[in-house]
C-alpha cells in the first residue's frame, strides 16, 4: 500500500479532489487505496505511463476524457435500488402529496415527477406504477416521469427495464404479477402500461440545470433524490439543491434519504417534519426574507390527516430515547414481543431515523415469523445505515426460511463483500453452490472459511451472539470438504 507521504499517493488524493468537483463523489480516505488500484489498472489499459497523465487526461476538455468520465462514474456509483424503497415515503405521496399536487394542477392539467439518480430505475418506475394504478386518467395530462443519473450504463437498464428477484425484494407477489412478465433467467419486464410513463435521460447532479434541455426551470411538482447525497461532499449537495430549487415549481416538494440533508443550507426550501419522512416544500421565490414572507403553505389533503407540524426536539431526546430503546430490549430479551414491538415503533415515530428501533422490530417480526414486515424493517434499518451487517445477515435467513435461494445468495454475496472475514458468510455461501451442485465453487468458499477460522479460539462464539463456535463450524467444513 503506498505511503500518505508519497508522489503516487499525493496524485489519487489529487484525482479524489477531481472526482469530488466533477461528481460530488467523496472518496473516503479508506477508499483511496483501492481507487489508487484501479486507477492504476486504468493507466495501463490506457498505456499511459504515469498517474499524472491520467489526471492530465481527466482535467482535459475532449471527448476522450468524457468517455473516460463515464467509465469512472461508472466504477465508482452504488446503483442499488429496489421497488417501492421506502414505504412510509411511497405512503405519503399516494395519501397526500399526489392528491394535493393533482388539486392544484387540475387546471393546468399538467404534472412532472423527477426521480434525480434514478439509478437503473426502480423508483420512477415506482411511482408510474403509483400513478398507473390510481390515477389512469393522467394520461390524458401532460404528465410526465423523468429518471436522470450520471451513469449511462444504469440508465441503458433503466431503459430495459427489466429486472431480477432482488429488485422486488419489498414488492407484493400481487404488484409483481400485474406488472411484470417472467421472460426466463429469473428476470421480469416490466409492462408497457407503466413503461409509457417513464423517459431516462443522463444528467449530473452538480452541473448546471440547463445542461439537461429536458430539466425545465420550475416545471417539476416532486423531485425524489434518494440514497445519492450519502456519497456527497457538502458543497455537491449545495449544488445539487441549488438545482432542485431552480427545477421545483413554487410549493412543489422534495423527498430525500432519511437524515440525508441533515446539517445543509436550505434556502429555497420550508422544512416540514412529517411521521413518514422529511419534506422540503419550494418556496415561493418571490419572498425575499423567507422566515415572515413565506408563501402560506397549501394544506395537505385531508389537512387533519396524519400529518403532523414539526414538533421541536426535547433538547434530553437523546437519554430519552436511550431509555427506551432500552425497555424495548428487556422486553425482547424477556420474550414480551407485543411490547417490544410497541415500545419499538414508539421510537420510530418520534424519530423516524433510529437505526436500533428498525433492527429490533425486524427481529421481532421474523421471530413472529412475519417476513414481509421483518424484510420492511431490515431494508429501513438499511437505509439507515447502509453499510450495517445485522440486517443482512436477517435478510439472508429469511430468504433461506422462504426458500428463495436466489435471493438468499445475493444477500450472503453482500455480506462476503462487506465483511471479508466472515466465516458464516463464506460457509453459507459455499452451501448454497453445493445444493446447486457447483462444487468447484463450494468448495473455494469452504476453504477460505476454513482459512479464516484458523486464526481463531475453536471455543470463540461464531458471530456475536451466536450459539455455534469456531470449532463446530471447523468440524462441520471438514465434513463438506472431504465430500466435495
Ligand atoms: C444508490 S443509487 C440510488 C437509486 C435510487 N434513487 C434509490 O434510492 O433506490 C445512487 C445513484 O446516484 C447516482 N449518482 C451518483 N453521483 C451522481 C451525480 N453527480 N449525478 C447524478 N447521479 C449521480 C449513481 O450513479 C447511482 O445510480
Amino acid at each position: 500500500m503506498p505511503s500518505p507521504f508519497s508522489p503516487r499517493f499525493d496524485r489519487v488524493t489529487a484525482i479524489a479532489t477531481l472526482i469530488a468537483q466533477r461528481t460530488g463523489l467523496y472518496i473516503r480516505e479508506q477508499d483511496r487505496a483501492q481507487l489508487g488500484r484501479h486507477l492504476q489498472s486504468r493507466c495501463r489499459t490506457l498505456r499511459l505511463a504515469s498517474l499524472a497523465a491520467y489526471e492530465q487526461l481527466l482535467a482535459a476538455a475532449t471527448p476522450a476524457s468524457d468517455r473516460e468520465w463515464s467509465g469512472l462514474s461508472k466504477h465508482l456509483s452504488n446503483t442499488e435500488s429496489y421497488f417501492f424503497r421506502d414505504r412510509g415515503q411511497f405512503q405519503l405521496l399516494e395519501k397526500h402529496l399526489l392528491p394535493d399536487l393533482i388539486t392544484r394542477q387540475r387546471p393546468q392539467r399538467q404534472l412532472r415527477l423527477w426521480s434525480a439518480g434514478c439509478a437503473t430505475g426502480e423508483e420512477p418506475y415506482s411511482l408510474a406504477i403509483l400513478l398507473q394504478r390510481l390515477w389512469p386518467e393522467l394520461t390524458q395530462w401532460d404528465c410526465q416521469i423523468i429518471g436522470t443519473d450520471i451513469n449511462l450504463a444504469a440508465l441503458a437498464q433503466a431503459r430495459r427495464a427489466q429486472y431480477g428477484n432482488w429488485s422486488f425484494r419489498t414488492l407484493s407477489a400481487d404488484y409483481q404479477a400485474q406488472y411484470f412478465q417472467a421472460t426466463g433467467g429469473n428476470q421480469y419486464q416490466l409492462a408497457d402500461v407503466v413503461r409509457r410513463w417513464v423517459s431516462f435521460y443522463p444528467f449530473n447532479l452538480v452541473q448546471p440545470l440547463a445542461s439537461q434541455p429536458q430539466l425545465q426551470p420550475q416545471s417539476f411538482d416532486v423531485i425524489l433524490c434518494r440514497n445519492v447525497f450519502i456519497y456527497f461532499c457538502p458543497e455537491a449537495i449545495a449544488r445539487a439543491l441549488e438545482n432542485f430549487a431552480q427545477a421545483l415549481r413554487p410549493g412543489g416538494y422534495l423527498l430525500t434519504g432519511h437524515a440525508e440533508l441533515y446539517g445543509q443550507e436550505l434556502t429555497g426550501f420550508v422544512s416540514r417534519a412529517l411521521p413518514e419522512s422529511m419534506v422540503y416544500q419550494r418556496r415561493s421565490p418571490r419572498s425575499p426574507t423567507p422566515a415572515q414572507t413565506a408563501p402560506p403553505l397549501p394544506p395537505l389533503s385531508p389537512p387533519a390527516g396524519p400529518l403532523r407540524s414539526p414538533t421541536p426536539m426535547p433538547t434530553d431526546a437523546v437519554p430519552d430515547l436511550k431509555r427506551e430503546l432500552a425497555i424495548a430490549r428487556t422486553a425482547f430479551a424477556s420474550k414480551d414481543y407485543q411490547q417490544a414491538a410497541e415500545r419499538a415503533a414508539a421510537i420510530l415515530a418520534k424519530h423516524p431515523q433510529t437505526f436500533a428501533a428498525c433492527e429490533l422490530l425486524a427481529q421481532i417480526h421474523a421471530n413472529a415469523g412475519d417476513y414481509d414486515q421483518a424484510t420492511h424493517f431490515c431494508q429501513q434499518a438499511l437505509d439507515i445505515q447502509p453499510f450495517a451487517l445485522a440486517p443482512y445477515y436477517l435478510l439472508a435467513q429469511i430468504a433461506e426460511e422462504r426458500h428463495q435461494p436466489a435471493i438468499a445468495k445475493t444477500v450472503w454475496k453482500k455480506i462476503v463483500y462487506l465483511a471479508p472475514e466472515s466465516a458464516w458468510a463464506h460457509y453459507e455461501l459455499g452451501w448454497l453452490y453445493e445444493r446447486e451442485g457447483d462444487r468447484q465453487r463450494a468448495s473455494k468458499l469452504y476453504h477460505t472459511a476454513q482459512q479464516l477460522l484458523a486464526a481463531r479460539s475453536p471455543t470463540e462464539a461464531l458471530e456475536s451472539g451466536m450459539d455455534l463456535t469456531v470449532a463446530e463450524l471447523q468440524q462441520t467444513l471438514a465434513q463438506k470438504l472431504t465430500g466435495c
